[in-house]
């Protein structure tokens, strides 16, 4: 044995204080914008933990930013749900990661195989391109909330057709279709479901997207969608198969949507809760850079991601994760270390650029492919929304929001506003 695995092998792997305690934890009714109170404890005590899942098995959470940042750069785990001790959090998401296999759960070197093909189109330049097509689309929501009145549903009127609309023009995806790929969409986030409707869910969406696909295999004309392109430059080539084509689209379907609606409804909410906050934007939509990266740290909406399982006995943080041992990467707990962040419970636009330092979007090589969009629609949302609706607030008292529970990406069922 040599010095390194002797010293991994002599750190203690711990007796857990939570270990007993099954994951996911729930929010506090009272604040559920905040984080599960359990994570502010485990990063004071005990920061990597064991922690039990639905199924009786184990799993260590991260909860402090060094190890998740160690962790997601580390080469010695592995996001492919296949691989044995994988993490599932609960049974809804052991289907819905049997029921497709794309490079979000590879690891090298098919990953970066499969991303390199759509590294171009999520260029921040070409995303900026797209920014007339955005403020349009908003500029055109949000005419119909004001022509359709007060109180209107923010969720419905504007945080999710934005994002849907986008994804479908990019995608090359007719949008009148959105009623029922939203719906498929949301049973694959939601982690109450049972399997067997979840794998139908998925069957559909893949079903909807192949046909699609093969049609613009057949004419995808000057390649003026991503799918087109995919077709013109891999498919018919024969890079790149038709079934791993449709996966491709499915992964950007789902995460292109639901993402960052999710954040523009809770981003709002945030919003109206410090009005001097919203004063200062409204004043200064420059700030919007700045509430957004504020908006994403605090919300950290994917706080189910980053799942991996150990490919080798590894230490991280003085823990030695043995090989074939699950870890839930809890991005969210990272989001809010008072050790990188100052006040990290505070809902803060102004916070210095070094505060800024969040890894909602991961850290490594599986970082979100789609940050500069989700970026680029924030910006539009929030540069435009006080200055059109100056009065905008919320309708019901907040005690009263309809958030999501038990979900994958976290947000609101609804939100009512009256200006
Ligand atoms: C606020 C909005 C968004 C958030 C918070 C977000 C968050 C994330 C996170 C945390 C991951 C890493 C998953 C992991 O480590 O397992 C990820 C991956 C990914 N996201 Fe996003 N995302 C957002 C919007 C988008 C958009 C608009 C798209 C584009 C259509 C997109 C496409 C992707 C893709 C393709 C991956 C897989 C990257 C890889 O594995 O290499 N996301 N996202």
């Amino acid at each position: 044995m040599n010095t390194k695995q002797e010293n991994i092998t002599a750190i203690s792997s711990g007796t857990c204080p939570f270990a007993e305690q099954t994951f996911p934890f729930p929010r506090d009714d009272r604040w559920p914008m905040d984080p599960p109170a359990e994570y502010a404890q485990m990063r004071a005590q005990e920061p990597i933990s064991k922690v039990k899942l639905w199924d009786g098995s184990d799993a260590w959470i991260v909860t402090r930013m060094e190890e998740f940042r160690e962790l997601m750069t580390s080469p010695h785990f592995s996001a492919d749900p296949n691989t044995a001790g994988f993490p599932f959090i609960s049974p809804s998401r052991a289907a819905q990661s049997r029921s497709y296999q794309t490079f979000i759960t590879m690891d090298p070197p098919d990953h970066g195989t499969f991303r390199r093909m759509l590294t171009k189109e999520f260029m921040v330049k070409r995303m900026q391109a797209m920014r007339p097509q955005v403020q349009a689309a908003l500029n055109r929501l949000l005419d119909d909330m004001e022509c359709d009145g007060a109180p209107a549903d923010f969720i419905e009127k504007v945080a999710l057709p934005l994002p849907s609309l986008v994804i479908s023009i990019m995608l090359g995806v007719p949008y009148e279709d959105h009623s029922v790929l939203q719906e498929w969409s949301k049973d694959r986030q939601n982690l109450s479901l049972a399997p067997e409707a979840l794998t139908e869910a998925a069957r559909n969406m893949e079903a909807y997207i192949s046909k699609l696909l093969h049609e613009k295999e057949l004419d995808p004309g000057d390649g003026e969608d991503l799918l087109s392109r995919m077709a013109i430059d891999w498919v018919n080539p024969g890079k790149l198969s038709h079934q791993d084509a449709v996966q491709m689209g499915v992964l950007l379907y789902l995460a292109g949507h639901e993402t960052t609606a999710n954040l523009i409804g809770l981003g709002l909410v945030s919003l109206l809760q410090h009005p001097e906050q919203k004063e200062a934007l409204m004043a200064n939509p420059l700030l919007a850079r700045g509430a957004a990266e504020e908006m994403l740290r605090f919300h950290s909406i994917t706080h189910m991601n980053s799942n991996r399982v150990a490919t080798q006995d590894v230490e991280i943080g003085g823990h030695l994760i043995r090989k074939g041992e699950g870890v839930l990467a809890l991005l969210h707990a990272a989001n809010h270390d008072p050790e990188v962040f100052t006040s990290p419970d505070a809902f803060d636009i102004h916070r210095e650029t070094k505060d800024q330092a969040h890894v909602a979007f991961s850290f490594g090589i599986h970082q979100c492919l789609g940050q500069p969009l989700a970026r680029l629609e924030l910006h539009v949302v929030f540069e435009t929304i006080f200055r059109r609706f100056p009065t905008l607030q919320l309708a019901v008292p907040f005690e009263e929001l309809d958030f999501k529970r038990n979900v994958f990406v976290f947000g609101l069922n609804s939100l009512p506003v009256i200006w």
